[in-house]
């Protein structure tokens, strides 16, 4: 089944990543670039940006973010929500530590991701699982010592990430400054003034890139 629009924007964090070139290595990205784009994107029209200084940017962040929390050595299950084609799992060296990585995705997107792990033997350790599930409908994260939303939480309800933020999440989001939208898919831009966000702590952290002043990375905790 074709990707539908929203599912089809992994492609373009994933290709912005490897084009840009910054921050940690990640060789398995290089090694699905070519499937991925061979197998899937040569028809895809709707793949997004490629080279966008916004995703690369945040990628980053997270990576450094998340990397923190995994150095305190309490982090034992961590839930990628909305994890499109994202190798964080192997930039980060998951594969060599003592806990639980859990991907989710629809349906659709992790077919095409474990047929890319596939089609380029690349073998998925015990402690990277992969759960499908359109999360504004069925799959709350609750009970993970991290969740982290690359992407993600700017096409779902402001009700649902508001009532869903059950664990520490890592995430990203769209100011209110921004004036362009992102499809009619898009479903809400970030007020930190809102009182809708008074039962979630949260630090706000502000990124270099052309559009620094609306997009952010945001560590929540739940009150
Ligand atoms: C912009 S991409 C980001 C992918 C990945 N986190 C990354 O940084 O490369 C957004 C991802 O969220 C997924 N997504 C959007 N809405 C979703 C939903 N309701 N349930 C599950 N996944 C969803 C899309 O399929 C897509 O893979």
């Amino acid at each position: 089944m074709p990707l539908s629009v929203i599912q089809s924007t992994g492609f373009g964090t994933f290709y912005s990543r490897i084009n840009r070139r910054k921050g940690l290595p990640d060789p398995v990205a290089d090694i699905l670039k070519p499937y991925l784009r061979d197998n899937y994107t040569t028809q895809d029209k709707n793949r997004g940006a490629t080279n966008d200084p916004v995703a690369i940017d945040r990628s980053v962040c997270m990576d450094e973010l998340i990397q923190k929390e995994i150095e305190g050595g309490k982090i034992k299950t961590i839930f990628n929500a909305g994890c499109g084609f994202c190798t964080r799992y192997w930039r980060l060296g998951i594969d060599k530590l003592d806990i639980e990585w859990v991907e989710c995705d629809y349906t659709n997107v992790l077919r095409c991701k474990l047929d890319a792990y596939r089609g380029c033997n690349i073998k998925i350790p015990k402690n990277y699982i992969f759960m499908s599930s359109d999360l504004q409908k069925s799959c709350i994260p609750v009970g993970f010592d991290l969740c982290i939303a690359e992407g993600l939480f700017v096409w779902l309800e402001k009700s649902f990430v508001i009532n869903n933020i059950h664990q520490k999440t890592i995430f990203d989001v769209i100011g209110i400054k921004r004036t362009t939208v992102i499809g009619k898919e898009q479903k809400w831009l970030f007020d930190e003034n809102e009182d809708v966000w008074s039962n979630v702590n949260f630090d706000l952290i502000q990124r270099v890139g052309p559009e620094s002043r609306e997009h952010r990375v945001i560590i929540a905790t739940p009150k």
